[in-house]
Protein backbone atom coordinates (compact mmCIF):
# COMPACT_ATOMS: atom_id res chain seq x y z
CA UNK A 1 0.00 0.00 0.00
CA UNK A 2 3.09 2.27 0.84
CA UNK A 3 4.20 1.42 -2.34
CA UNK A 4 1.68 2.09 -4.13
CA UNK A 5 1.75 5.89 -2.52
CA UNK A 6 5.01 6.18 -3.46
CA UNK A 7 4.28 5.31 -6.89
CA UNK A 8 1.72 7.66 -7.18
CA UNK A 9 3.58 10.46 -5.81
CA UNK A 10 6.10 9.89 -8.22
CA UNK A 11 3.83 9.79 -11.30
CA UNK A 12 2.12 13.04 -9.96
CA UNK A 13 5.44 14.72 -9.90
CA UNK A 14 7.08 13.42 -12.94
CA UNK A 15 3.70 14.81 -14.67
CA UNK A 16 3.95 18.33 -13.11
CA UNK A 17 7.63 18.35 -14.14
CA UNK A 18 6.57 17.46 -17.95
CA UNK A 19 4.02 20.02 -17.76
CA UNK A 20 6.04 22.70 -16.18
CA UNK A 21 8.78 21.80 -19.58
CA UNK A 22 5.48 22.27 -21.79
CA UNK A 23 4.61 25.51 -19.87
CA UNK A 24 5.46 28.53 -23.03
CA UNK A 25 8.24 30.85 -21.78
CA UNK A 26 6.37 34.26 -21.24
CA UNK A 27 7.88 37.55 -22.72
CA UNK A 28 6.30 40.13 -20.70
CA UNK A 29 6.21 43.55 -22.91
CA UNK A 30 5.40 46.46 -20.33
CA UNK A 31 4.97 49.97 -22.51
CA UNK A 32 3.30 53.39 -21.80
CA UNK A 33 1.64 54.72 -24.88
CA UNK A 34 -1.37 53.69 -26.37
CA UNK A 35 -1.38 50.33 -28.40
CA UNK A 36 -3.04 52.53 -31.54
CA UNK A 37 0.77 53.64 -32.05
CA UNK A 38 3.81 53.35 -34.09
CA UNK A 39 5.16 51.56 -30.52
CA UNK A 40 2.00 49.67 -29.71
CA UNK A 41 1.18 47.75 -33.00
CA UNK A 42 4.94 47.08 -33.73
CA UNK A 43 4.41 45.24 -30.35
CA UNK A 44 1.33 43.48 -31.16
CA UNK A 45 3.46 42.79 -34.10
CA UNK A 46 6.30 41.19 -32.55
CA UNK A 47 4.02 39.42 -30.49
CA UNK A 48 2.16 37.59 -33.73
CA UNK A 49 5.24 36.96 -35.09
CA UNK A 50 7.52 35.94 -32.05
CA UNK A 51 4.35 33.00 -30.97
CA UNK A 52 4.22 32.11 -34.39
CA UNK A 53 7.98 31.31 -35.27
CA UNK A 54 8.11 29.98 -31.95
CA UNK A 55 5.14 27.67 -32.46
CA UNK A 56 3.96 28.34 -29.15
CA UNK A 57 6.90 27.95 -27.72
CA UNK A 58 6.88 31.35 -26.93
CA UNK A 59 4.20 33.76 -25.18
CA UNK A 60 4.31 37.37 -25.23
CA UNK A 61 2.06 39.76 -23.21
CA UNK A 62 1.74 43.20 -23.82
CA UNK A 63 1.11 45.93 -20.98
CA UNK A 64 0.12 48.97 -22.85
CA UNK A 65 -0.39 52.73 -21.88
CA UNK A 66 1.40 53.00 -18.67
CA UNK A 67 -1.27 49.81 -17.13
CA UNK A 68 1.84 48.15 -15.23
CA UNK A 69 4.44 50.28 -15.15
CA UNK A 70 4.86 53.77 -15.65
CA UNK A 71 8.34 55.34 -17.29
CA UNK A 72 10.89 54.77 -14.28
CA UNK A 73 9.52 51.70 -13.23
CA UNK A 74 9.24 50.34 -16.23
CA UNK A 75 13.14 50.30 -16.34
CA UNK A 76 13.82 49.06 -12.77
CA UNK A 77 11.02 46.44 -13.16
CA UNK A 78 13.27 45.26 -16.37
CA UNK A 79 16.61 44.82 -14.04
CA UNK A 80 14.76 42.69 -11.29
CA UNK A 81 12.98 40.36 -14.23
CA UNK A 82 9.98 42.19 -13.04
CA UNK A 83 8.93 42.04 -16.59
CA UNK A 84 11.08 40.72 -19.84
CA UNK A 85 10.77 43.45 -22.47
CA UNK A 86 10.07 47.15 -22.50
CA UNK A 87 10.75 50.02 -25.43
CA UNK A 88 11.29 53.27 -23.65
CA UNK A 89 12.01 56.19 -25.97
CA UNK A 90 15.84 56.60 -26.27
CA UNK A 91 15.45 59.89 -24.08
CA UNK A 92 14.78 57.69 -20.93
CA UNK A 93 17.87 55.47 -20.80
CA UNK A 94 19.80 57.98 -18.85
CA UNK A 95 18.58 55.94 -15.41
CA UNK A 96 20.77 53.00 -17.30
CA UNK A 97 23.69 54.83 -17.70
CA UNK A 98 23.39 55.13 -21.15
CA UNK A 99 22.96 59.01 -21.82
CA UNK A 100 24.63 59.50 -25.27
CA UNK A 101 21.48 58.27 -26.44
CA UNK A 102 19.78 61.67 -25.50
CA UNK A 103 22.18 62.61 -29.03
CA UNK A 104 18.47 61.14 -30.87
CA UNK A 105 17.18 64.38 -28.80
CA UNK A 106 19.64 66.97 -30.37
CA UNK A 107 17.11 69.42 -31.84
CA UNK A 108 17.31 69.40 -36.20
CA UNK A 109 19.92 66.38 -35.69
CA UNK A 110 18.44 64.40 -38.47
CA UNK A 111 16.77 65.99 -41.39
CA UNK A 112 15.05 63.11 -43.25
CA UNK A 113 13.94 59.92 -42.33
CA UNK A 114 16.89 58.23 -44.48
CA UNK A 115 19.27 60.00 -42.69
CA UNK A 116 18.25 59.01 -39.19
CA UNK A 117 18.15 55.27 -40.91
CA UNK A 118 22.06 55.12 -41.52
CA UNK A 119 22.43 55.75 -37.83
CA UNK A 120 20.27 53.57 -36.64
CA UNK A 121 19.97 50.49 -39.22
CA UNK A 122 24.36 51.42 -39.34
CA UNK A 123 27.11 50.41 -36.97
CA UNK A 124 26.80 53.66 -35.22
CA UNK A 125 23.23 52.34 -33.92
CA UNK A 126 25.04 48.90 -33.42
CA UNK A 127 27.18 49.76 -31.35
CA UNK A 128 25.17 51.58 -29.31
CA UNK A 129 23.06 49.08 -28.94
CA UNK A 130 25.94 46.41 -28.28
CA UNK A 131 27.09 48.86 -25.19
CA UNK A 132 23.78 48.39 -23.40
CA UNK A 133 25.09 45.14 -22.88
CA UNK A 134 27.77 46.56 -19.62
CA UNK A 135 23.92 47.80 -18.17
CA UNK A 136 22.57 44.19 -18.18
CA UNK A 137 20.36 44.62 -20.70
CA UNK A 138 20.20 43.36 -24.34
CA UNK A 139 19.27 46.28 -26.98
CA UNK A 140 17.40 44.40 -29.84
CA UNK A 141 16.41 47.45 -31.59
CA UNK A 142 15.53 51.00 -32.71
CA UNK A 143 11.68 51.28 -32.84
CA UNK A 144 10.37 54.40 -35.05
CA UNK A 145 7.96 56.88 -33.80
CA UNK A 146 8.13 59.95 -35.36
CA UNK A 147 9.41 63.54 -35.64
CA UNK A 148 8.05 66.11 -32.70
CA UNK A 149 6.07 68.98 -32.30
CA UNK A 150 5.37 71.70 -29.87
CA UNK A 151 2.14 72.34 -28.48
CA UNK A 152 0.73 75.04 -25.78
CA UNK A 153 -1.86 76.72 -24.95
CA UNK A 154 -0.82 79.94 -26.84
CA UNK A 155 -0.22 79.98 -30.59
CA UNK A 156 3.51 79.31 -30.98
CA UNK A 157 4.78 80.50 -34.37
CA UNK A 158 8.23 82.15 -33.34
CA UNK A 159 10.46 80.64 -31.08
CA UNK A 160 9.80 83.66 -28.58
CA UNK A 161 6.41 82.45 -27.60
CA UNK A 162 7.69 79.57 -25.67
CA UNK A 163 9.10 82.30 -23.58
CA UNK A 164 8.41 81.81 -19.77
CA UNK A 165 5.89 79.26 -20.76
CA UNK A 166 6.42 75.79 -18.67
CA UNK A 167 6.97 72.84 -20.77
CA UNK A 168 7.01 69.19 -19.85
CA UNK A 169 9.94 67.17 -21.06
CA UNK A 170 10.85 63.38 -20.80
CA UNK A 171 13.86 63.07 -18.46
CA UNK A 172 16.77 64.19 -20.47
CA UNK A 173 19.40 67.35 -20.27
CA UNK A 174 19.37 67.83 -23.97
CA UNK A 175 15.89 68.69 -23.89
CA UNK A 176 15.99 70.62 -20.73
CA UNK A 177 19.05 72.73 -22.52
CA UNK A 178 16.28 72.66 -25.45
CA UNK A 179 13.90 74.04 -23.91
CA UNK A 180 15.78 76.46 -22.21
CA UNK A 181 17.30 78.06 -25.51
CA UNK A 182 13.52 78.95 -26.28
CA UNK A 183 13.44 80.87 -22.70
CA UNK A 184 10.75 78.41 -21.42
CA UNK A 185 11.04 76.27 -18.07
CA UNK A 186 11.39 72.76 -18.53
CA UNK A 187 9.56 70.33 -16.50
CA UNK A 188 9.95 66.39 -16.32
CA UNK A 189 6.76 64.39 -16.07
CA UNK A 190 6.20 60.66 -16.73
CA UNK A 191 4.17 60.13 -20.09
CA UNK A 192 0.94 58.80 -18.27
CA UNK A 193 0.89 62.00 -16.21
CA UNK A 194 0.65 64.27 -19.00
CA UNK A 195 -2.72 64.66 -19.92
CA UNK A 196 -3.56 65.56 -16.50
CA UNK A 197 -1.09 68.35 -16.10
CA UNK A 198 -1.85 69.99 -18.96
CA UNK A 199 -5.78 69.91 -17.76
CA UNK A 200 -4.66 71.14 -14.26
CA UNK A 201 -2.85 73.66 -15.75
CA UNK A 202 1.00 72.58 -13.49
CA UNK A 203 2.72 72.74 -17.28
CA UNK A 204 1.32 74.79 -20.18
CA UNK A 205 2.67 72.76 -23.01
CA UNK A 206 4.75 70.01 -24.62
CA UNK A 207 6.40 68.00 -27.34
CA UNK A 208 5.41 64.77 -29.32
CA UNK A 209 4.56 63.48 -32.51
CA UNK A 210 1.21 63.81 -33.68
CA UNK A 211 0.47 60.29 -32.95
CA UNK A 212 0.95 59.94 -28.99
CA UNK A 213 -0.86 63.46 -29.24
CA UNK A 214 -3.81 62.51 -30.62
CA UNK A 215 -4.04 59.14 -28.47
CA UNK A 216 -3.92 60.72 -24.87
CA UNK A 217 -6.57 62.89 -26.10
CA UNK A 218 -4.32 66.36 -25.62
CA UNK A 219 -6.22 68.05 -27.97
CA UNK A 220 -8.74 68.28 -25.36
CA UNK A 221 -6.04 69.78 -23.19
CA UNK A 222 -3.63 71.69 -25.63
CA UNK A 223 -5.77 74.53 -28.11
CA UNK A 224 -2.70 75.33 -30.34
CA UNK A 225 -0.58 72.40 -32.04
CA UNK A 226 2.78 73.80 -33.84
CA UNK A 227 4.05 71.32 -37.03
CA UNK A 228 8.04 72.22 -35.86
CA UNK A 229 9.22 68.86 -36.55
CA UNK A 230 12.17 70.06 -34.46
CA UNK A 231 13.57 66.72 -32.98
CA UNK A 232 13.20 63.21 -33.39
CA UNK A 233 10.93 60.23 -31.12
CA UNK A 234 12.75 56.59 -31.37
CA UNK A 235 12.67 53.67 -28.86
CA UNK A 236 15.26 51.23 -28.35
CA UNK A 237 13.65 47.80 -27.44
CA UNK A 238 15.62 46.28 -23.89
CA UNK A 239 15.31 43.19 -22.91
CA UNK A 240 16.67 41.61 -19.48
CA UNK A 241 20.15 40.57 -20.21
CA UNK A 242 19.69 37.15 -17.68
CA UNK A 243 16.23 35.99 -19.66
CA UNK A 244 17.67 36.47 -23.22
CA UNK A 245 20.80 34.62 -22.45
CA UNK A 246 19.50 31.75 -20.94
CA UNK A 247 17.07 31.33 -23.65
CA UNK A 248 17.16 28.30 -25.73
CA UNK A 249 19.56 29.02 -28.69
CA UNK A 250 16.82 28.43 -31.37
CA UNK A 251 14.25 30.19 -29.91
CA UNK A 252 16.55 33.19 -29.29
CA UNK A 253 17.34 32.89 -33.15
CA UNK A 254 13.61 32.36 -34.28
CA UNK A 255 12.93 35.77 -31.30
CA UNK A 256 15.39 37.81 -33.12
CA UNK A 257 13.79 37.11 -36.84
CA UNK A 258 10.76 38.25 -35.17
CA UNK A 259 11.98 40.87 -34.00
CA UNK A 260 13.94 42.31 -37.39
CA UNK A 261 10.39 41.89 -38.93
CA UNK A 262 8.91 44.07 -36.38
CA UNK A 263 11.24 46.81 -36.90
CA UNK A 264 10.82 46.89 -40.46
CA UNK A 265 7.19 47.39 -39.87
CA UNK A 266 7.56 50.00 -37.08
CA UNK A 267 9.34 52.11 -39.75
CA UNK A 268 6.81 51.09 -42.76
CA UNK A 269 4.32 52.24 -40.86
CA UNK A 270 5.58 55.27 -38.46
CA UNK A 271 5.18 58.77 -40.88
CA UNK A 272 1.96 57.45 -42.41
CA UNK A 273 0.46 56.80 -38.39
CA UNK A 274 1.46 60.33 -37.74
CA UNK A 275 0.11 61.82 -40.95
CA UNK A 276 -3.01 60.46 -39.71
CA UNK A 277 -3.04 61.55 -36.35
CA UNK A 278 -2.13 65.11 -37.40
CA UNK A 279 -5.43 64.71 -39.32
CA UNK A 280 -7.41 63.76 -36.64
CA UNK A 281 -6.17 66.17 -34.67
CA UNK A 282 -7.35 68.87 -37.37
CA UNK A 283 -10.56 67.17 -37.32
CA UNK A 284 -11.30 67.66 -33.67
CA UNK A 285 -11.94 71.05 -34.56
CA UNK A 286 -10.33 70.94 -30.84
CA UNK A 287 -6.97 72.17 -32.00
CA UNK A 288 -5.54 75.15 -34.05
CA UNK A 289 -2.64 73.68 -36.25
CA UNK A 290 0.20 76.39 -37.34
CA UNK A 291 2.71 74.43 -40.04
CA UNK A 292 5.57 76.34 -40.06
CA UNK A 293 6.64 77.84 -43.04
CA UNK A 294 10.31 78.04 -44.24
CA UNK A 295 11.93 81.23 -43.18
CA UNK A 296 9.77 80.30 -39.78
CA UNK A 297 11.55 76.98 -39.19
CA UNK A 298 14.46 78.53 -40.38
CA UNK A 299 13.94 80.81 -37.17
CA UNK A 300 13.47 78.04 -35.03
CA UNK A 301 16.69 76.59 -36.17
CA UNK A 302 18.85 79.39 -35.28
CA UNK A 303 17.25 79.40 -32.01
CA UNK A 304 17.99 75.93 -31.07
CA UNK A 305 21.69 75.83 -32.83
CA UNK A 306 23.46 76.44 -29.32
CA UNK A 307 22.17 73.30 -27.81
CA UNK A 308 24.51 70.30 -29.95
CA UNK A 309 27.29 72.79 -29.00
CA UNK A 310 26.13 73.00 -25.41
CA UNK A 311 25.01 69.13 -24.95
CA UNK A 312 28.60 67.96 -26.59
CA UNK A 313 30.98 67.07 -23.35
CA UNK A 314 26.87 65.17 -21.84
CA UNK A 315 26.96 62.92 -24.71
CA UNK A 316 30.58 63.14 -26.34
CA UNK A 317 31.91 65.09 -29.16
CA UNK A 318 33.14 61.90 -30.91
CA UNK A 319 29.66 60.03 -31.08
CA UNK A 320 28.28 62.98 -32.32
CA UNK A 321 31.11 63.08 -35.16
CA UNK A 322 30.32 59.62 -35.90
CA UNK A 323 26.56 60.65 -36.17
CA UNK A 324 27.12 63.62 -38.18
CA UNK A 325 29.61 61.60 -40.62
CA UNK A 326 26.75 58.54 -40.88
CA UNK A 327 24.14 61.38 -41.91
CA UNK A 328 26.72 62.85 -44.37
CA UNK A 329 27.12 59.89 -45.99
CA UNK A 330 24.27 58.66 -48.26
C1 LIG B 1 7.01 60.60 -23.87
O1 LIG B 1 7.24 60.31 -22.69
O2 LIG B 1 6.64 61.69 -24.26
C2 LIG B 1 7.20 59.52 -24.94
O3 LIG B 1 8.48 59.08 -24.88
C3 LIG B 1 6.28 58.36 -24.72
C4 LIG B 1 6.61 57.24 -25.66
O4 LIG B 1 7.04 56.20 -25.20
O5 LIG B 1 6.43 57.43 -26.87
Amino acid sequence: MKLLAFLFACALTCSQAAYAQQEPILIRFSHVVASDTPKGKAAERFRQLAEQATGGRVRVRIYPNSQLYRDREELEALQLGAVEMIAPSLSKLGPLGAREFQVFDLPHMFPDWAALHRVTNGPVGEGMLQRLRLKGVIGLAFWDNGFKSFSANRPLNTPSDLAGLRMRIQPSRVLDAQMRALGAQPMTLQFGEVHDALAAGVVDGTENPPSNFYTQDLQEVQPYFTVSNHGYLGYAVIVNRKFWEGLPPDIRRELEGAMREATRYASSIAQEENDQALAAIRASGKTQIHVLTEPEREAWKKSLAVVSADMESHIGAELIADIRRAIASP
